[in-house]
């Protein structure tokens, strides 16, 4: 007999090149250079955009990319909608219908709107689609890039991009094949795409602080979104998919999942991802079995090449100080950078406390990032130069990875090791070809216990 619960879940349990190529387009999106030459090829072509996922963030990279074409003087509609759930494509099609539908930007139908475990191979297949946001959880991201670049799409896709050592070597391999074929990949690490921390890493890597000797990077926020059970209908699959973010397998446990942004631009600063990682932590507030296998509280200890240590703590607790920002300490100062969408800010000071540099988006006026992640998209299709930065953004997901496994393990653990060695693969036996409706079983049920838990 099954020992799953309901949730899946076991019962006994419930107690460089990628950076280097991204910094540079974002660089050049960012004076506008794209944008003179770029789209003298585009014609009158208008570009089909589907949509895998339709949630809160798909809705909103939509209206992102139909911005960014607005913007370039480029003829962008949504022509497709993919999601396990039909309410999920009804809404997301009335918002951008009434944002869009009056510019000319919104061409759904009824045959082109995919619901079911399968709509993403659909939408992949449709001729009308160029680009597909994909934004479903992302343990699926390696079956809808895979499935993209298989029928010659161009991508945009949400982080992180992959949750394990499996998921990394394939989507480093859909990211090869894209590149062979002429296609674009992009990537949602905005940060990456925002003047204020471009700014900042470029002032950091000229040694506005000297030598980098060590950082901190925080990611603590309050807890998420839960969806129910749909009052008891909801087969365990069905359930895990709703509520993703609550399934190592589906969404990478949050170091993965949110964290990735902080810990992302510590990666970008160094030039690459760390060598090694030292972690802990577990789940003391959520611990109930709705809140599935994941844990609520990281800390780690990243390694980087030149022996520099890099300190995270990531987690989600309500009525607790919230902090999302990044330290660097260098030989001659100290850098602070807080994240705040049109309000970043960013100061370097000396040891001796004297401000030395600042930049504060607040008064000097920010970009959009999550716009500009499309004109770089858009820009790089039509002027025949498509982006791809798959490398940066899956390095910097399995250096999460390997955070949340060194957490998770009790062990120190290399990054080489999960990205060459490892087998580690957290999905259900039979979804390679599409998850299916029913029940599902995990290969590592419940709460990793450290001492207990091994990879291989
Ligand atoms: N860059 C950012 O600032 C940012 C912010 C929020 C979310 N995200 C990322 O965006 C992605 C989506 O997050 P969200 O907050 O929109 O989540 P969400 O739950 O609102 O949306 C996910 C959607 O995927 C659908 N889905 C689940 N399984 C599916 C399947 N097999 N096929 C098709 N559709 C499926 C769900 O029904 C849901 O509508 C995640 O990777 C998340 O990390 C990024």
């Amino acid at each position: 007999m099954s020992d799953m619960n309901q949730h899946g879940l076991s019962r006994r349990s419930f107690v460089k090149q990628g950076t280097a190529g991204l910094a540079a387009t974002a660089a050049a999106a960012n004076l506008g250079l794209l944008s003179t030459h770029a789209f003298a090829q585009s014609g009158d072509k208008t570009l089909g955009l589907g949509i895998v996922g339709c949630g809160g963030r798909g809705t909103g990279a939509l209206g992102n990319c139909l911005k960014a074409a607005e913007e370039l003087g480029l003829k962008v509609r949504l022509v497709a909608v993919a999601d396990v759930a039909a309410d999920r494509t009804t809404r997301t099609k009335k918002a951008i219908e009434k944002s869009w539908g009056p510019k000319g930007g919104y061409g759904v139908t009824d045959d082109t709107t995919f619901v079911g475990m399968d709509a993403y191979k659909k939408l992949c297949a449709h001729p009308d689609v160029d680009i597909v946001v994909q934004t479903t959880p992302p343990g699926l991201r390696y079956l809808t890039l895979r499935e993209a670049v298989k029928n010659g799409k161009h991508s945009f896709v949400e982080k992180p991009v992959c949750v394990d050592s499996d998921t990394y070597r394939h989507v480093i391999e859909s990211g090869e094949l894209a590149k062979k074929n002429g296609l674009a990949i992009v990537t949602g690490t905005q940060y990456r795409r925002e003047n204020s921390y471009a700014d900042a890493i470029k002032h950091l890597q000229d040694g506005v602080i000297g030598e980098i000797t060590a950082s901190y990077q925080y990611y603590c926020a309050s807890t998420q979104w839960h969806l129910g059970d749909g009052d008891g209908s909801w087969d365990p699959m069905t359930y895990q998919m709703r509520n993703w973010p609550y399934f190592t397998w589906l969404s990478g446990d949050l170091i993965a999942e949110q964290s990735i942004h902080n810990i992302d631009a510590i990666n970008w600063s160094m030039g690459g991802p760390p060598i090694k990682a030292y972690a802990s932590g577990g789940r003391i507030d959520r611990t109930e079995s709705e809140y599935g296998n994941i844990y609520d509280h990281f800390s780690v200890h990243f390694e980087y090449e030149n022996g520099v240590q890099s300190a995270f703590m990531g987690r989600h607790y309500k009525g607790s100080t919230n902090k999302v920002s990044n330290r660097w300490i260098g030989t001659k100062g100290t850098m602070d950078l807080r994240p705040n969408p049109g309000r970043t800010a960013w100061i370097a000071r000396g040891h001796d406390g004297q401000t030395v540099l600042a930049r504060n988006t607040g008064r000097d006026g920010n970009n959009q990032p999550y716009v500009e992640e499309h004109k770089a998209l858009l820009a790089g299709i039509t002027s025949n130069a498509p982006v791809m930065e798959i490398q940066g953004v899956a390095d910097s997901s399995l250096t999460c990875i390997l955070g949340r496994e060194s957490a998770y393990s009790g062990k120190e653990l290399e990054f080489n090791f999960l990205a060459n060695d490892a087998k580690l693969k957290l999905r259900p036996e039979g979804i390679d070809n599409g998850p299916k409706a029913g029940p599902v079983e995990l290969p590592f049920p419940g709460v990793r216990r450290p001492g207990k838990y091994k990879i291989v």
